[in-house]
C-alpha cells in the first residue's frame, strides 16, 4: 500500500509513532495537521519542508508567526483540515482527539481514500454516518486501536458469521483493583500514570475511569457489526494480548505482542502487506499473562457504554460528548474522578434520544451534550 500521508493530529501521541513509522518506511508525508500552532509543529514542519501545513484553530497572530518561523504558508480552520482528508489517493491517520475528529473520517472516505483511524470518537459518535460514508464511496477504514487491530487481524480471511464473540482485553489502568469508595480522591497526577502505554490526557484518563474500554466496545460495534452481546471485555493487565477472537468452534486466535502503538500503525498503513517494523523482538519466554473479570461496580463505564451502545442513535455520541467535558473538567481539578461517570449518565438521561444519520446531525447532539454536561459539573462545583 503506498499513497502519500495525511497526519491529522500530528503532534500527538500518534500522530508522533505515525511520523516514526514514516520515517522508518521512507513514506511521504504530504499534509501534518495539529489544533493549535504551536513550537512542536514548528518543528514538525521543518522536518517536512515539502508538507503542507494546517492547524485548525489559533490566533492569527500565532499562526502568522508559525508561518514567519517556518518562511511558508500556514493552512488555517477545519475546512483545510477536510481538504487535506479529501486529497485523493492518500492514507489518512485521524489521530484527532475527541469527536472534532469525526468530519476529517467522513472526508476522507467519502473521498475513497484509506483511513487509519485512531480517533475512535469518529465511530463512537457517529457510527452510521462512518459506516455509509464507507460502504458508498468504495474508501478503507483500518484501525489504529490496538485492539482493534488485533482483531482486525484476528478476522482475516474469516466469516463474520463464524465469530461468537469479540473479547478485548483491557490493562485495567492505573486503579485497577481499587473500589469504588477508594477512587473518590484520586488526583489528576495519580490518573494519569497509566502502567502500560503512554498516550494523550484524554484517553489516559478514560483509561482510568474505563470509559476508554466502554467507548471501544461501541467501536468494535461499528468496525465488525457484531452485537453487543458477542463483545467480552476482560482484563489483563501486562497488556501483550492486545485482543481476540472466540468462533463457533471453539477456536480462539488472539494477538500478542510488546504494546507498541507504532505496530497497529504501522500495519493500518500497509495492510495487507507485512512490513519489518521498529517494535523489538518479542518472545514469550519468562512472560507471565494474567486475566481477570473486570470490577463494573467499580468501573461503571462499562455498563453505561453497554447501555449507550444498544440505545444506538445518539446515545453514544451523548455519551463520548459528556465524557470528553468531564474529563477536562476532572483535569482542570473542578471535577472529581468518580463523578466523570455521575455526569455521563446524566446526560445520557436529560439529553433527548435521537436518529443520527448525517454528520450535522451528529455535531447538533455533541453541542447539546457538551452544554448539559458542563451545566451538570457548573452545578457541582
Ligand atoms: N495515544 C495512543 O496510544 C492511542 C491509542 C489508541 C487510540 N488512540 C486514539 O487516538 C486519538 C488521539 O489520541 P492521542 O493520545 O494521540 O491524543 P493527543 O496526544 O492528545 O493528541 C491529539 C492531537 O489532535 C490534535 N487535534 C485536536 N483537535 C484537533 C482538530 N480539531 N483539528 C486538528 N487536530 C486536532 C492535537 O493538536 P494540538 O497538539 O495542537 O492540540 C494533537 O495533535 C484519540 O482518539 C485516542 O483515543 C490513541
Amino acid at each position: 500500500m503506498t499513497g502519500p500521508l495525511v497526519v491529522l493530529g500530528a503532534t500527538g501521541s500518534i500522530g508522533k509513532q505515525t511520523l516514526e513509522v514514516a520515517a522508518n518506511l521512507e513514506l511521504e508525508v504530504a499534509a501534518l495537521a495539529a489544533r493549535m500552532p504551536s513550537p512542536e509543529l514548528a518543528e514538525l514542519a521543518k522536518r517536512y519542508p515539502g508538507a503542507t501545513i494546517i492547524v485548525a484553530g489559533g490566533s492569527t497572530e500565532e499562526r502568522e508567526q508559525l508561518s514567519a518561523t517556518l518562511g511558508r504558508p500556514v493552512r488555517y480552520g477545519s475546512e483545510s483540515v477536510l481538504e487535506a482528508a479529501a486529497a485523493p489517493g492518500s492514507i489518512v491517520v485521524n489521530g484527532i482527539v475527541g469527536a472534532a475528529g469525526l468530519r476529517a473520517t467522513v472526508a476522507a472516505l467519502e473521498a475513497g481514500n484509506r483511513v487509519a483511524l485512531a480517533n475512535k470518537e469518529s465511530l463512537v459518535a457517529g457510527g452510521p454516518v462512518v459506516r455509509a460514508a464507507l460502504e458508498r464511496h468504495g474508501g478503507d477504514l483500518l484501525p489504529v486501536d490496538s485492539e482493534h487491530s488485533a482483531l482486525y487481524q484476528c478476522l482475516v480471511g474469516e466469516s463474520i458469521d463464524d465469530v461468537s464473540r469479540l473479547i478485548l482485553t483491557a490493562s485495567g489502568g492505573p486503579f485497577r483493583g481499587r473500589t469504588r469508595d477508594s477512587l473518590l480522591g484520586v488526583t489528576p497526577e495519580e490518573a494519569l500514570r497509566h502502567p502500560t502505554w503512554d498516550m494523550g490526557p484524554r484517553i489516559t484518563i478514560d483509561s482510568a475511569t474505563m470509559f476508554n474500554k466502554g467507548l471501544e466496545i461501541i467501536e468494535a460495534h461499528y468496525l465488525f457489526g457484531v452485537s453487543y452481546d458477542r463483545i467480552a471485555v476482560v482484563v489483563h493487565p501486562q497488556s501483550i494480548l492486545h485482543s481476540a477472537v472466540e468462533f463457533l468452534d471453539g477456536s480462539w486466535k488472539g494477538h500478542l505482542g510488546h504494546p507498541d502503538m507504532r505496530v497497529p500503525i504501522q500495519y493500518a498503513l500497509t495492510a495487507p502487506e507485512r512490513v519489518t517494523s521498529l517494535a523489538d523482538p518479542f518472545t514469550l519466554t519468562g512472560l507471565r499473562l494474567d486475566f481477570e473479570a473486570l470490577d463494573r461496580d467499580a468501573f461503571p463505564a462499562i455498563d453505561i457504554a453497554y447501555e449507550a451502545g444498544r440505545a444506538g442513535g445518539s446515545a453514544p455520541a451523548v455519551m463520548n460528548a459528556a465524557d470528553e467535558i468531564a474529563v477536562e473538567a476532572f483535569l482542570q481539578r473542578r471535577l472529581g474522578f468518580t463523578a466523570i461517570a455521575d455526569v455521563v449518565e446524566r446526560t445520557l438521561e436529560e439529553v433527548k434520544w435521537t436518529e443520527v444519520g448525517t454528520v450535522d446531525d451528529v455535531v447538533a447532539v455533541d453541542a447539546e451534550a457538551r452544554a448539559v454536561a458542563a451545566g451538570f459539573i457548573a452545578g457541582v462545583c
